[in-house]
Order: structure tokens, then sequence, then C-alpha cells
């Protein structure tokens, strides 16, 4: 058993994580300082393992405020690391906003790493690092190109960050990076899931909102791409499936089986799905008619990306579990829980 400190811990992927790292037998912490999750999401995960996550509202910008809590808890034997801003369009509105929240936040933690001597690091990264890639599907040897976004952007210099730490550190340190393609649905129990502040910019909490009457309309953006269908595909994967790859990323630190000491790894089911045949799945798993419409494209978007994830299956020795069918199901039960219908 160890002692997981988990940063973003309230957050949509974190928050499962932690289920996840308690149901592996490992303890943990979680640091959030709320700004995009709710506090209700300690009780959410206390009603899934039947004990009260130990929080800190902290923000990880603040250094004093970090390193005291890195002094009180030197027992730390390793990190994940959620804590970021996530959304696309707003890092291009508001770019030094991501730039100063992603990358302070993972400089204050590294810090402490270094001077608490703790071992290792899980770092949430995205398979927005590729762009669009040349060749499908996308292994993690395939090019990083020029980020479309701040946020994405974020991302590539976060991996950088800690691989120039992890070469100065004299192998005191591991770092495993996962790029996770796109994380949807929620824990079966509809517990926690994915928190909808505001309007949702995502497809899936989109649909689900559409389904509950929240939103009037979906709209398909553009269906004139290079497609069977005509629409964008991406690899749709549950959180609960990514959550327990992080479990395999710890373990694998822990018990010294990295080959490197920094490894990425693609975290995707390995299949593509167009935006229609997940609004056509959607309806058949709920029995309920969606009401959308094709309208332009939206700007930024790559046409298509899935991921090979053989390094993950392999070295992980993880593989994703639910079907799209059943992710989207449980997105749906989350809705209705939350929305109270
Ligand atoms: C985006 C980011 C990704 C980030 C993720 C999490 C890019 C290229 N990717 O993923 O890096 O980690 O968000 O926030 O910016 N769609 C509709 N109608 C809607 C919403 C979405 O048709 O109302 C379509 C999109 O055009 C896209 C697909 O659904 O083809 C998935 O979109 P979304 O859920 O926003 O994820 P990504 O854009 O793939």
């Amino acid at each position: 058993m160890a002692k997981i400190l988990i940063t973003g811990g309230t957050g949509y992927i974190g928050s499962h994580t932690a289920v996840e790292i308690f149901n592996a037998g490992h303890q943990y912490i979680i640091v959030d300082n709320l700004s995009n999750s709710s506090i209700d999401v300690i009780s959410g995960i206390e009603k899934i393992t039947g004990v009260k996550p130990i929080f800190f509202n902290i923000d990880l910008k603040d250094k004093t405020l970090t390193e005291q809590f890195f002094n009180s808890h030197s027992d730390i034997d390793s990190v994940i690391h959620f804590a970021a801003y996530k959304a696309v369009g707003e890092s291009v509105q508001e770019p030094l906003k991501y730039y100063e929240n992603n990358l302070l936040s993972l400089i204050n933690v590294l810090e402490n790493i270094k001077l608490h001597k703790i071992k290792s690091i899980v770092f949430s990264s995205s398979c927005t690092v590729y762009g669009q890639p040349n060749k499908l599907p996308v292994t993690e040897q395939s090019p990083i190109l020029k980020a479309d976004s701040p946020y994405g952007n974020t991302k590539q210099i976060s991996e950088e960050i800690i691989q120039d730490f992890i070469k100065s550190n004299n192998g005191n340190c591991k770092a495993v990076s996962l790029r996770y393609f796109n994380p949807v649905g929620a824990h079966e129990s509809a517990e926690i899931g994915e928190l909808p502040l505001g309007t949702p910019n995502n497809l899936v909490p989109f649909i689900t909102q559409t389904a509950a009457g929240i939103r009037a309309e979906l709209k398909i953006f553009g269906n004139d791409y290079n497609t069977p269908d005509g629409t964008a595909v991406r690899d749709y994967i549950h959180v609960v499936d990514i959550a327990k790859a992080h479990v395999a990323a710890i373990n694998r630190l822990l018990n010294h089986h990295n080959k490197s000491d920094f490894e990425v790894f693609n975290l995707g089911t390995g299949k593509g799905n167009s935006v229609l045949e997940i609004v056509k799945t959607f309806e058949a798993v709920t029995g309920i008619k969606l009401n959308y419409r094709i309208t332009e494209r939206r700007p930024g978007d790559v046409e298509q990306i899935w991921a090979n994830t053989d390094k993950a299956n392999i070295e992980l020795n993880w593989k994703t579990q639910t079907s799209i069918g059943e992710s989207l199901l449980t997105a749906w039960i989350r809705e209705k829980k939350y929305r109270r219908i």
C-alpha cells in the first residue's frame, strides 16, 4: 500500500481515479481548489467507497501554501497530477490564465517532489499533443505537432518540463504521462460524473443535457469531413477505464517496472466513432430521440483521431472494458440522478 497525492481529485477524471486508487488498496489525499469542481464530489466518493476522502482546498499556484501542504505530508509516495484548466475555447480567449494555472501548479508540485524526495509522478496529458496526425491510429511515436490552442500547448510544455525535471534529478524520480483520448461516461453508481458547469463544450455532456431537455438541440459541427459519414471521428473511452489505467501506472512506478524514467502511454479504446455514431448509439441505448441539427464545422477541430493502444495494453497490462454503448448509458444515468429526473 502506498500513499498517493491526487491533485485535482474532485475533478471529472480525478474523482473517478480516487475511487480506483482506493479500490486498489492505496491511501490517497485529494488537493483541489474547487475552481471547476464541487465539494459535493467528496461525499460522492465517500458514498462509493464508504470512507470519507482526506481533502485539502489548496490552490497549487500558491507556492507558499503548496510548500506548507507538502511539509505537513512528508510521507507521500507518489503524485497523480490532474489539477489544470481544460477548456480549449476559453484558453484561446484567456491564454495567460491557462499558462499561469497549468504551468505554475506543475512547477510548484515538482519543486516539492524534489524537496521531499517523492519517487514518482503520473501526469494527466491529452491526445491534443498529436494535433491532426498524418497516420492513424496514433502511436506514442507519432510526431508532436504545434498545438492548436494554449490549452494544448500547456500539455506539450508540461510534458517537456517533466522530462527536463526527470533528467536533472539523477534517477530519483520517475514519471508517466498519460495521453487521454476522449473520456466519457460516469461511475456506475452515478454518484460522481462530469460536473455540468455552464454550457458544455464537450459532446457527451451536451447530448445528455439535450436529452434531459436543458438544451433545445444538439448541433453537430460539420458533416463534410473526409470520414465514412462525414462527421468527425474520435476515440471515446469510459472514464473508469481511464481511472484504472492510473492505478496500473502507479503500480508500475511503485514496483519499478518502468523501462525508462519518463514514459508516455496513449489511453484510448483503439477504435474511432463519428459524432453521428455517438448520437445513434445514445439513442439506441437510452431509447430517447435526440433533437439534433448539422451545422458548420467548429474552428480548431481535427477531422479524425484514434489511438493505437498496444503500448498501454502490453506495458501497463491494461485494456478498456466498457463499450461505447455502456459508457453513454452511464453518462445518461448520471445526468438523470444529478437533475433528479
Ligand atoms: C477537446 C480537445 C481535447 C481536450 C478535450 C477535453 C481539441 C482538438 N481537443 O476534445 O484536447 O482534452 O476537448 O475538454 O481541441 N461536437 C459536436 N457538437 C457539440 C460538441 C462537440 O458536434 O456540441 C463534436 C466536435 O466537433 C468533435 C466531437 O464532437 O468532433 C468531440 O468534441 P469534444 O467532446 O469537444 O472533444 P474534442 O474536441 O475531441
